[in-house]
Parts: C-alpha cells; structure tokens; sequence
C-alpha cells in the first residue's frame, strides 16, 4: 500500500513550473501578493486574466472573503496561492469557485495538515518547503484535466498528459529529490501522519502567536482568523529595531528570520521539520530582547 501510494505521488509529478498551466481565460484569485502576483503576471502570455479579488488595500495581511466572487461563466478555472509564504496569510475555507475548477499552489503548506483532494482541481507546489529538496514540483491532477486539449503551441514537456502517459519518465526525472520525498513521506507516516502534522504545527504556531500577541515590543502582522501555520511575519514597528533583532537573533543561532526582502520585519518559517525545540528558543530569544530593548 505505501509503495502504491508512493508510485501514485511519482506518476503525478510534473516537471513543469507553476506558470506552466495550459488554459485560456484564466480567472485568478489574486488575494496576495509575489507568487500570485508573478502567476498572474504569467497567465496574461497565454489567455485572458482576471483579478477577482485582493488584499493590497492592506499590504495583503488578511484574506479577501470569497464567498462570492464576480467569477466570469466562461472562466476556466479559479487560480490561488493557497498559503502566502512571504505574507503568513493561509486560506482557512478554500473559496467560492461557482462550480469552477480550482488551482492551487500549495508550495508552503503542503503536507502541513490534512486536505481533501477532491475539491481541487490541481494541487501543486515545490517540493523544497515540506518534503524534499528544492529542484521539484508535485502536482495532484485530477483525470479529466489530464488531457490533449491544451493551447495550441503548449510545449509537449509542458503537458500533464506527457507525463502522466509516461508514467512521469518522459524526461530523466530528478531520482534524488524523489528518494528524498519518499524518505520525507516514510517519516510524515511513522509520525502519525497529517492529522498528527497539523496538531504538532498548530501547538508550533500558537506558542509563537501567543507571545506576539501579548508582546508590548513584537506584534504579528496579519489578522488572527487568517493566519498561516507555516510562516509567521512580524514586527516591532522601528526598522533600527528590527534589524538589531535580525542581527543578534543570527548571532544566538537563530537561522534565517529576516523578512522576505520585498517587506521586511520578520518571519519565522515553522515548517514541518521545525521540532517544537525550536519555537521554544525563538520565543525565549524574542522575550531576552524585548525586555533588552523595550
Ligand atoms: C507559495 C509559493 N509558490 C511558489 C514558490 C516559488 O518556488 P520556486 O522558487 O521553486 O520557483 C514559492 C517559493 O518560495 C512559494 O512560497
């Protein structure tokens, strides 16, 4: 059984990227910024996009409600970033789509918490957040969008079909990166699975939203009912400040806790392989520096 489940994750993937998707008139939820920005941007090469929704307004630090989007009838699917890395923004009910196919990028929750599948109509994302290392993208296809009817001039390494036909070995695939997944895959079953991850990263997260939220320095910059699992931005409202904690944070062996460079602050990535240890320490380091600098 775990081999077949295995197999079934491999014959899936797909070595083309995110932008690689074969349709017109593509509707896109764009309800934040850089990878639904940069997905968007792509589509427009290849059909009609429209923006249906955004939280822009308020540098993207909640999600938009998307209960019901002006989605066009002819509109091929409904495009989203389902967990939004740079911003710590996650999709908590999955959107409205008015019968529509639903893509999503779930680079940075995949394997976090249990999804059902069935509501999606691709499920895609790099493999180098959660499961593997980088150089790799799974996606989950459902049949009927395996097929022939793609834009005219897809390339043929482009198309779901091409590698489903071939049992993902059209190509030579990357071998490495999928003995590694499969290691990754072994691990999340002898854990518990999906259900136990999303209990150890929600007992993760909440330890260091807690802090956040009674902190008279640090304050977290999305709203409590949109918070992302994996990535946790905050602030101290002072650039100075928040450049000394990045500083002294790396120099106590605290890794990689400066913001993504398009906003700056903070962000704590607390994937799946981040042990509970780890919070404990930044929340510890984050309380020495506050009573230090407040
Ligand atoms: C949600 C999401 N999508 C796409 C990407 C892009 O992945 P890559 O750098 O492998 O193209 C990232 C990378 O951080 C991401 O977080």
């Amino acid at each position: 059984m775990e081999k077949e489940q295995i197999l079934d994750f491999t014959r899936r993937i797909s070595q083309s990227n995110r932008s690689g998707l074969t349709v017109i008139n593509y509707e896109i939820i764009f309800a934040y910024l850089d990878d639904a920005k940069k997905a968007y941007q792509e589509a427009q090469k290849y059909g009609k996009v429209n923006k249906i929704a955004s939280s822009e307004d308020k540098t993207f630090s909640y999600i938009p409600d998307c209960s019901d989007l002006p989605i066009s009838p002819d509109a091929d699917y409904v495009y989203i970033c389902e967990n939004n890395t740079i911003y710590g923004t996650k999709y908590k009910k999955l959107p409205n789509t008015k019968g529509k196919t639903l893509v999503a990028d779930v680079s940075s929750c995949f394997l976090s918490e249990p999804v059902n599948v069935s509501d999606y109509g691709i499920i895609y994302g790099g493999v180098q957040k959660n499961i593997g290392p980088a150089g790799m993208v799974i996606s989950i296809v459902r049949d009927d969008l395996i097929t022939d009817d793609v834009l005219p001039g897809t390339p043929t390494m482009m198309k779901f079909k091409t590698h489903a036909d071939a049992g993902s070995l059209y190509n030579t695939p990357n071998c490495y990166c999928i003995y590694m997944c499969g290691k990754v895959f072994k691990w999340l079953k002898k854990m518990g699975g999906l259900e136990v991850m999303k209990q150890r990263n929600e007992e993760k997260a909440k330890l260091l939203y807690d802090f956040l939220d009674q902190s008279k320095l640090f304050k977290g910059t999305v709203v409590p009912e949109d918070r992302s699992l994996m990535n946790v931005p905050f602030i101290t409202g002072n650039a100075d400040l928040d450049a000394k904690f990045v500083k002294e944070s790396k120099e106590a062996g605290l890794e990689n806790l400066k913001g993504h460079r398009t906003v700056g602050g903070m962000r704590a990535s607390i994937y799946n392989a981040m042990p509970k240890e780890g919070v404990e320490a930044l929340v510890a380091f984050m309380k020495k520096f506050e009573e230090e600098n407040l």
